[in-house]
């Protein structure tokens, strides 16, 4: 069932919570692909009932970045969930979600703002605001939805410790179930955003993975000086790619690590083409 306005799903869901129904939520923002469906897979399993977003926020993109552009199929989305058997796409226009005000919302709306220390780093060094856009929308798709279990990928690991951090703190009644990061046979890690690429970029957006999966068997021979682990790196680089980071932390807290453990995550962003990928690899 596609339904476009807040208080439909409102609705639907308060009649399921009277029959006692457990409800999944996926947040996404459309473009549906195979690493969205592992999520959505995953909901359906262990719900009830599940409940998938489709909705580009404009609040977490910045100057510059690609809302308008970004694909919208929701045509096609609404179809694959509708074989994946989910109860309800939800695909608000931004008006709905942020009022008709929703141009100026850095002036008008109520944010949710996650710590200092866990977007100083990795993507949010250069997508200045992006993450307090993705708390906001998360937690009001929460509010609306009032999902027992909600779904996020890997992919955005950087996302999925902040949205943890943000349910711990603000004592969300929500258990968040993070999803290991799908790949082409190639090891691409699916995205929305590969959509940009020519079969040339894809072929050098393999560097990315390259170097995690390099990385992780060097760590696996027993170095773990994340300087030597970083050297490695350049190998695999070339004219084609502009490196944006390459970064150890701790995989919950985010902490920079200095030597490599089975705790820690690898994170990489660089751009191919003119577009910007990451990815990230668990050392553990
Ligand atoms: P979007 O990029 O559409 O991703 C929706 C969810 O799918 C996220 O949890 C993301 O990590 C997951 N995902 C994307 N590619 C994946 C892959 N290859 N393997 C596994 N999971 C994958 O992330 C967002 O949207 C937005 O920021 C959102 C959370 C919806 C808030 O607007």
């Amino acid at each position: 069932m596609l339904l476009h306005t807040i208080k439909e799903v409102q609705e639907q869901v308060k009649q399921w919570k009277k029959e006692g129904l457990s409800v999944g939520l996926v947040p996404t923002m459309g473009a549906l692909h195979n690493g969205h469906l592992s999520l959505i897979k995953k909901s359906v399993e262990m719900c009830d009932r599940t409940v998938v977003s489709v909705f580009v926020n404009p609040i977490q993109f910045c100057p510059g970045e690609d809302l308008d552009k970004y694909p919208r199929t929701l045509e096609q989305d609404t179809k694959l969930c509708e074989q994946a058997n989910v109860d309800i796409v939800f695909a608000p226009t931004p008006a709905q979600m942020y009022g008709e005000n929703q141009m100026r919302t850095n002036d008008f709306l109520t944010y949710v703002i996650p710590p200092f220390f866990y977007v100083n780093k990795l993507c949010g060094k250069s997508r200045i605001g992006h993450f307090d856009g993705v708390c906001t929308v998360v937690n009001k798709l929460f509010n609306i939805v009032q999902p027992d279990f909600a779904f996020f990928g890997e992919k955005d690991a950087q996302q999925l410790a902040i949205i943890k951090k943000m349910v711990k703190d603000l004592n969300i009644p929500v258990e968040i179930i993070s999803c290991p990061i799908v790949r082409e046979e190639s090891g691409l890690a699916l995205s929305s955003r590969n959509k940009y690429l020519s079969q040339e970029d894809k072929i050098h957006a393999l560097a990315l993975s390259k170097i995690l999966n390099n990385i992780k068997s060097c760590y696996k021979k027993g170095i773990t000086n994340t300087s030597a682990l970083k050297e490695t790196a350049y190998g695999f680089l070339n004219e084609h790619h502009e490196l944006e980071y390459l970064e150890f932390t701790d995989n919950t807290t985010l902490e920079p690590v200095e030597s490599a453990t089975d705790n820690t995550r690898v994170f990489i962003a660089c751009k191919v083409g003119g577009v910007r990928l990451i990815d990230n690899i668990f050392l553990g």
